[in-house]
């Protein structure tokens, strides 16, 4: 039952093994707010970034900004989808010569740079819808991983169906949980680089973490936790080099023992984009003379597409 939606206080309860609530709390247990009054420049940085966006209520997204007031259509003979907003949420039918099916769109996951995917409830139930939204692009298309064509029933149209476990694990890397992965805040908060913070910011003395002070292996693994060292699927999937930490540690380069991801990603903001300078000058403190000038990532960290709209850098550095 949604009892507010207040972006600060809405609270989503994923309560193992059962049913996936949301709840409403009189105060938030991880408000990043707590932290702005004594932090206030890396607060206000990192509100900005990727991280603080990579999951928000579904009305403040593109994904809800740009729906067409016309139904989005499959393949011809398949499903019309219609979309209806709902306060903060979008309500989203299938409909199909009678055959009908319905869920509550609350959450988009991603923070709009490449994709923007919903996931939808019916009941007990949680889907992966099957249409995002590509802002870079400008369209919606099929979600990555849905098969084109006519959906063989309009609850195939909605969405591919994910078990609980799946859902938990898209909220534990897209917003910040407790330890008991009951109560999240949407998007990727300070006590997820910062273990102990809530206790800090009650009582300033309190330790609290802090990834300056860790070796870069032990920082690769802490970013890990997300970006991943071992991937989903099959150790040759194309769509592998979005793991940045997996490829990343077979560079000769990590053989340093030095090179940790915030030596090229500084804290509290997004990736420094189009900028060869900004990098070369991370190399050449290693590598004090170049066998050559120019854009060193472009040669060896080249970017690539392994799926439509999706564009990765490889985080193995490597001679070409
Ligand atoms: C009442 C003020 C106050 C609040 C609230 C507060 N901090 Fe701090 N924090 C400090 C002070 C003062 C220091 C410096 C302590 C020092 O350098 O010994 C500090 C240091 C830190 C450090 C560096 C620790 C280190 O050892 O390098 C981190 C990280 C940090 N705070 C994160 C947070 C986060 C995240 C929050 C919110 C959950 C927060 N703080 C809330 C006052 C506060
Ligand atoms: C709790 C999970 C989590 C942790 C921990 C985490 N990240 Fe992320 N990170 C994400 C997600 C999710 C996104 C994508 C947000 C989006 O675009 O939807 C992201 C995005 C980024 C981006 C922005 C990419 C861009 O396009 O500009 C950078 C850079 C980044 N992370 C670096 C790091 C580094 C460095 C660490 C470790 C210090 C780290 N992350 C730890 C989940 C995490
Ligand atoms: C292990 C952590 C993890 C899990 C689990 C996870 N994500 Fe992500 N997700 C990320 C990170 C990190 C990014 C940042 C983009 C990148 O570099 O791949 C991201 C990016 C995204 C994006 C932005 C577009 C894109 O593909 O880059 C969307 C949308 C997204 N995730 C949706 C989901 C959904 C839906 C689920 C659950 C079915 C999910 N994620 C599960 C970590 C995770
Ligand atoms: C994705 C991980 C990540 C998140 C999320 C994050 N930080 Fe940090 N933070 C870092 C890293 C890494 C450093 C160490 C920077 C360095 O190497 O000097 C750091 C350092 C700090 C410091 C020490 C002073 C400084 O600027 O180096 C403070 C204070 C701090 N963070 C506060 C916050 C607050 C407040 C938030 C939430 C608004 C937050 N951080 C969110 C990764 C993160
Ligand atoms: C923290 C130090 C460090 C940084 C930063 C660094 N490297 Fe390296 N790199 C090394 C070490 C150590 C080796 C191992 C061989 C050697 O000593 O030259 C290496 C090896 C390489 C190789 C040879 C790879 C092979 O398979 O033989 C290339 C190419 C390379 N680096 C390019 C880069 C580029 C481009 C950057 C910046 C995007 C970079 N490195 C940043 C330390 C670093
Ligand atoms: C030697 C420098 C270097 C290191 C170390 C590094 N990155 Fe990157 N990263 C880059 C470059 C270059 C880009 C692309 C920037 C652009 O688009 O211009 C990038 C982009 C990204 C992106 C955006 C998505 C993409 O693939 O383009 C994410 C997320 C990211 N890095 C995460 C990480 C994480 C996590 C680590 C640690 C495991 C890490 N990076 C370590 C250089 C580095
Ligand atoms: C136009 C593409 C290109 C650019 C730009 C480029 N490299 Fe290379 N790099 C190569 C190729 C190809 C090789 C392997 C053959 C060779 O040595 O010329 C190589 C080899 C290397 C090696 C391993 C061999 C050696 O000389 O030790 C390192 C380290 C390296 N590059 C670092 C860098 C750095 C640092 C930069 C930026 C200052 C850079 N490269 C710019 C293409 C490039």
């Amino acid at each position: 039952m949604i009892v507010s939606h207040d972006s600060r206080y809405s609270v989503e309860v994923l309560r193992p093994p059962g049913v996936l609530a949301i709840v409403a709390l009189a105060a938030p247990v991880f408000a990043q707010s707590e932290c702005a009054g004594c932090h206030p420049d890396q607060s206000a940085r990192h509100a900005q970034t990727r991280h603080a966006n990579a999951l928000r209520v579904a009305a403040s997204t593109a994904f809800a900004r740009a729906l067409p007031d016309r139904p989005i259509g499959e393949a011809r003979g398949g499903f019309l989808l219609s979309y209806r907003n709902a306060g903060k949420s979008i309500s989203v039918s299938a409909e199909r010569e009678g055959e009908t099916a319905r869920a509550e769109i609350a959450w988009v996951f991603g923070a709009g740079d490449q994709g923007e995917t919903p996931v939808a409830r019916a009941g007990n139930r949680w889907i992966e819808h099957r249409i995002s939204y590509y802002k870079k692009a400008g369209r919606f298309d099929l979600t990555l991983g849905h098969k084109p064509g006519p959906s063989h029933s309009a609850e195939a149209a909605v969405g591919i169906e994910q078990p609980h476990a799946t859902i938990r694990a898209c909220f534990g890397c897209h917003a910040t949980v407790d330890e008991k992965i009951e109560l999240i805040e949407p998007g990727v908060r300070c006590q997820r680089c910062h273990p102990g913070a809530a206790a800090h910011a009650r009582n300033r003395s309190t330790a609290v973490g802090n990834p300056a002070r860790l070796t870069a292996r032990e920082q690769v693994e802490l970013c890990s936790e997300c970006h991943r060292m071992t991937p989903p699927g099959a150790a040759d999937d194309p769509l592998n080099i979005r793991f940045q930490p997996l490829r990343l540690v077979k560079s000769r380069c990590y053989e340093s023992g030095r090179l940790g991801c915030t030596m090229c990603h500084p804290a509290h903001q997004d990736a420094v984009r189009a900028n060869a300078t900004f990098y070369r000058d991370r190399c050449v403190s290693c590598h004090a003379k170049p066998h050559r000038d120019g854009d060193c990532a472009a040669c060896h960290m080249p970017k690539s597409s392994p799926a439509p709209y999706l564009t990765f850098t490889d985080h193995l550095i490597r001679v070409p």
